[in-house]
């Protein structure tokens, strides 16, 4: 799905943009992909993961998930370059149709600037508008307190744990917390 050009200011006065993705962003997505892999451990791969992402893969991606009914992702542009994704798929089997499910991440030097908060809002106003959603769902991973802080500002509540969900290179067990909003 395409959303329309949702244009904002950052906390410290730059313009950034909402936009749906386009062929022009491929190699600006593949490079946060990679950077941002590397910043934190509350994403759910390693950088090396993303080693085999090509630009016809992601172009292709782009056009799927522009043509798709079920799935939007959208990209923060900052100064021409991607400074972070976020995406939203509805379920589409008759018994979990009401639920939707969301990912976002920033690179680091986007955090803190306001971009997860707009970013929350447009894809809280796409669930509202898409018939029979009652729920939208997403995990953080223990420990991650700037997500948990915009998504509990955002209106979701803890539903559950999955203990253990992620272990890092060094062994560490970390649990994955499932917040809920209803709409
Ligand atoms: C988590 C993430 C998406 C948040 O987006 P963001 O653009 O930084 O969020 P915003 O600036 O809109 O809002 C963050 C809020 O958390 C607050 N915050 C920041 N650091 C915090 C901390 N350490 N503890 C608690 N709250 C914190 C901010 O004050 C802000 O709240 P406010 O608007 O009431 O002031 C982004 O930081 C990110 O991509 N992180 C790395 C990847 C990641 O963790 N993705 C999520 C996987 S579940």
């Amino acid at each position: 799905m395409l959303i329309n050009d949702i244009w904002f200011e950052l906390r410290d006065g730059r313009k950034a943009l909402l936009t749906s993705p386009e062929e022009k962003y491929v190699d600006s997505t593949l490079d946060f992909l990679r950077i941002s892999a590397g910043e934190t451990d509350f994403i759910t791969r390693y950088p090396e993961e993303f080693d085999e992402f090509t630009r016809e893969g992601e172009k292709e991606l782009f056009y799927q998930m522009n043509a798709s009914n079920n799935d939007v992702m959208i990209l923060c542009i900052v100064d021409g370059k991607v400074a972070g994704n976020c995406s939203i798929q509805f379920k589409t089997s008759l018994k979990t149709k009401h639920r939707a499910s969301i990912g976002i991440a920033l690179l680091k030097e986007f955090w803190n600037l306001g971009i997860g908060t707009e970013m929350f809002k447009e894809m809280i106003r796409l669930a509202k508008d898409r018939e029979n959603i009652t729920q939208i769902e997403l995990e953080f991973v223990e420990g991650n307190t700037r997500a948990r802080a915009l998504y509990e500002k955002m209106g979701f509540r803890i539903a559950g744990v999955l203990p253990n969900a992620i272990r890092l290179k060094d062994g560490t067990l970390l649990n994955e917390y499932v917040m809920t909003l209803e709409i």
